[in-house]
């Protein structure tokens, strides 16, 4: 689950690079978008990576269902005495929740956007390459799901808050000083993290489509 989760994390701070490109002005974000877009699908080797992603994604999944039902079942049914509340916080005790909030998502996502791109017909753009920046700009035109999105970005952050952490604790930074310096890169990981997620659907809306 850590090595999965850590290896997600590091492609969200590449996604999150990739798309801070939508921020640029007009003309040059929408060139330099879908030149970045075509480059990387016709890459071998990111496509071998964008694979190990998928199955990634995959993995964290179904270990953490079968977490979930292990924990579960040693737990032998409700607690006659829950006193869970004082000793952690509400998203860690609901990761199970908020993964599946961001798997809904997810599938939305990739038809929307890496579905549409891989295998539909997109327009094109002055320079002959696929218009994937015309297809985020339009999606982020509807307030219902800019709206949508910045919850799922929200759910994404309460995660990370607890798994970012909990990812390195579970490969063995214990030792107090350590865990509280990985405590703190985790709160500032997540909160630049999610700052960015959430600014570019409310930037797209507010730029190409408050006329
Ligand atoms: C502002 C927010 C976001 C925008 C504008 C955005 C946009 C896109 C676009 C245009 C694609 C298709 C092109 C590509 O494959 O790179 C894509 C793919 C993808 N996005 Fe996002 N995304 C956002 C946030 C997220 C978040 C928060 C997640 C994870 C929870 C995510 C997960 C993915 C995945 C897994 C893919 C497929 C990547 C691949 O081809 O290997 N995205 N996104």
């Amino acid at each position: 689950m850590a090595l999965t989760g850590l290896f997600l994390c590091l492609f969200l701070v590449i996604h999150l690079a990739g798309n801070l490109q939508l921020l640029l002005p007009p003309a040059k974000a929408e060139i330099q978008f879908n030149l970045y877009s075509r480059i990387l699908s016709g890459n071998l080797i990111i496509k071998a990576i964008s694979w190990l992603l998928f199955l990634s994604i995959i993995a964290h999944a179904v270990y953490a269902l079968v977490i979930t039902l292990q924990n579960r079942r040693a737990a032998g049914g409700a607690y006659a005495f829950d006193r869970r509340r004082s000793a952690s916080n509400w998203y860690a005790r609901n990761m199970g929740i908020l993964g599946s909030i961001i798997l809904i998502f997810l599938v939305i996502h990739l038809k929307d956007f890496w579905y549409l791109y891989s295998f539909g017909s997109l327009p094109m753009d002055a320079e002959g390459n696929k218009n994937l920046f015309e297809i985020v700009v339009n999606a982020y035109g509807a307030w219902w799901y800019v709206a949508l999105n910045v919850i799922a970005f929200i759910v994404l952050g309460y995660h990370l808050l607890h798994g970012f952490s909990s990812a390195f604790k579970t490969l063995g930074a214990y030792p107090t000083r350590t865990s509280r310096i990985i405590h703190y890169a985790g709160i500032a990981f997540t909160v630049i993290l999610t700052t960015g997620f959430v600014f570019i659907p409310i930037y797209i809306y507010f730029t190409y489509h408050s006329a």
